[in-house]
């Protein structure tokens, strides 16, 4: 999967750019709010639809346009040539071609062209609530086990059942209701378990070598209600709370990835540094499960990868990217340290809502 070419109109700070990158490493450096991270948002827009630092797509739109483009052409898997435009205007009416032809769902782009963005967003992995780290496995067991959405689906309808029942206190149709429930969950719970798993045993290996003196880091699954009981056993000591509050208290809906170094959380006991790398090793990981599993390379957007940490760290990460097979997009406010580590890499500089290439790799 690789970017080719680039053309924006009316993103952001961009009136109008258009960028050819190399197939492996692009490097984008200038100074604060030259406009290094809108480019890698347009990437990142490309292919979801989405901002990764803003709700609002009205603010993509540059101040002085009444629209905003972003084509860009590309290799797919497969090695074909292909091009896709998507175009936004201020009355938020989206239109997308791929290879000339109307889309109506942004979700064909993000699976003929996906984009990893590792930005100051996720580098918070492990300070944000859970749902954050809930949609992370989510959207991992959507793609790994494709039985997934079917039964996420059915999951959601239950609960939404139970959920009227135990705020209207009907008891009549609570035990069908439940029992459903606890089949569907259990499924659920068993799918998120497996992949949690195989992430886990690759994020292990990557805090052994990148961050050797967490070695003691301990990742947990969390399924959403104590282990000591299956989801049966936790539904039925539940039902009267439930019908009290109105809502059903415990299950799948609460499941979390758990942190944790020496029995304390990791989230207060570590730098922000070490957080940081972290974050980026469960990002890593991610895009290893779905290479190996899928032979899925996603485009990597890196925003301010090498801000807040040492050159040591800087190298190791360096090396993991250059080893992958993933093209990648990386931002940074000082070129030097990271043109020092990376080899065969495009550099381009930022400055007034220009782009310059700097070199060719
Ligand atoms: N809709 C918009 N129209 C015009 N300019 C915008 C719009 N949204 C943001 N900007 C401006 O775009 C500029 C570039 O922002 P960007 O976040 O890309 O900079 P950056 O190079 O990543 O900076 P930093 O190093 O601080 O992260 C900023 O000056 C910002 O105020
Ligand atoms: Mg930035």
């Amino acid at each position: 999967m690789q970017l080719t070419q680039l053309k924006i109109n009316g993103f952001r700070c961009y009136e109008s750019l258009d960028l050819t990158f190399d197939q492996r490493i692009n490097v984008f450096s200038g100074a604060n709010g030259a406009g290094k991270t809108s480019v890698l948002e347009a990437i990142y827009f490309l292919s979801t639809g989405k901002s990764f630092r803003s709700k609002r797509s009205k603010n993509l739109i540059n101040h002085n346009s009444n629209e905003l483009t972003v084509f860009a052409q590309y290799n797919d898997k497969d090695k074909f040539k292909n091009k896709i435009g998507v175009s936004l205007n201020k009355a938020l009416k989206k239109n997308i071609k791929f290879n000339s032809q109307k889309i109506s769902n942004q979700s064909e782009i993000a699976h003929t062209l996906p984009v990893v963005s590792i930005d100051p967003d996720s580098y918070l992995f492990l300070d944000k609530p859970p749902q954050y780290r809930r949609s992370f496995l989510d959207w991992l067991v959507f793609h790994v086990k494709p039985e997934y959405l079917k039964i996420w689906s059915r999951v959601s309808r239950c609960q939404k059942q139970l959920n009227t029942l135990y705020k209207e206190k009907r008891q009549d149709q609570l035990g069908h209701w439940e029992k459903l429930y606890i089949e569907y969950a259990d499924q659920l719970t068993e799918m998120r378990q497996a992949v949690f798993t195989e992430l886990r045993d690759l994020i292990y290996i990557k805090v052994q070598l990148i961050i050797p003196e967490l070695a003691e880091l301990e990742i947990s699954f969390y399924q959403g209600w104590s282990k000591e009981n299956t989801l049966a056993e936790q539904i039925q000591k539940d039902r009267e709370k439930n019908l009290v509050y109105g809502n059903l208290n415990q299950g799948v809906h609460k499941m979390d990835i758990k942190n944790s170094i020496i029995h304390k959380p990791a989230h207060e006991n570590l730098s922000r540094g070490q957080k940081k790398l972290i974050s980026i090793i469960y990002y890593l990981s991610y895009i290893e499960l779905l290479s190996t599993q899928l032979k899925i390379n996603p485009i990597l957007c890196l925003d301010d990868m090498d801000a807040e940490l040492d050159t040591e760290k800087t190298k190791i990460l360096c090396d993991f990217i250059q080893n992958s097979s993933n093209q990648a997009f990386i931002s940074t406010v000082d070129p030097n340290k990271l043109m020092a580590l990376l080899k065969k890499t495009c550099l381009f500089h930022v400055e007034h809502n220009q782009i310059s290439r700097l070199t060719t790799p």
